[in-house]
């Protein structure tokens, strides 16, 4: 039987109630990062709809979407532009404000980090209300790239943020769902 050597990933994330605030499921992705197998099988899938064609660029939000996109970027041999909570990048920036599902942030981007018309993913763990990738995907745009897809492990279908980033034509691709 498939079931006694295949674990889900979805069974490999681990939730933590109320953190980091009363009320919030955390999902923690740790887990499935320390298992070897269940961490290529979801960079794998991640990956798969873009072999073959050209990916300039994986742009990864701080801090989780910096473990995954890295590993994204290689597998497509594209390069990595990090995403960052302000104040942590040392060049010229691009700024933006933006709220999640426990608060509000900014973050913001290098200027010179992707040429006008290059082809990028953005790749983040989760997407819950897509104030953090919609924010994102627009510091992208503002420096002229063409972002391609955003793409995740998990999204919380409920709290919308899939439906926000197609509305601004953003093809989505994720994983997991926690409803
Ligand atoms: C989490 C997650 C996403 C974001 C999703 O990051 O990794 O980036 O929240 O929420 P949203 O769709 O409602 O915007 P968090 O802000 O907790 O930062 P961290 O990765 O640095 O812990
Ligand atoms: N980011 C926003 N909501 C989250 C959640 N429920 N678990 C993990 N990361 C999140």
């Amino acid at each position: 039987v498939r079931h006694a050597v295949t674990t889900n990933l979805k069974d490999i994330i681990r939730t933590i109630s109320d953190y980091p605030r009363p009320g919030i499921e955390f999902r923690d992705i740790t887990t499935l990062l320390g298992d070897a197998r269940a961490f290529r099988r979801a960079i794998d899938e991640l990956v798969q709809p873009w072999a073959g064609t050209k990916i300039d660029k994986v742009a990864g939000i701080e801090a989780r979407g910096f473990i995954l996109g890295g590993a994204v970027a290689h597998q497509l041999s594209a390069g990595f532009v990090p995403i960052r909570k302000k104040g942590k990048l040392p060049h010229t920036t691009v700024r933006i404000a933006y709220s999640l599902e426990y608060g509000v942030d900014e973050m913001e981007m290098h200027q010179d980090a992707v040429r006008p018309g290059e082809r990028v993913i953005l790749v983040d763990d989760l997407i819950a209300t897509g104030g953090t990738a919609t924010a994102a995907a627009k510091l992208l745009r503002q420096i002229g790239a063409d972002v391609v897809a955003a793409c995740f492990v998990i999204d919380l279908p409920d709290l919308g943020g899939a439906v926000k980033l197609r509305a601004m034509d953003v093809p989505v691709g994720t994983l997991i769902e926690f409803a």
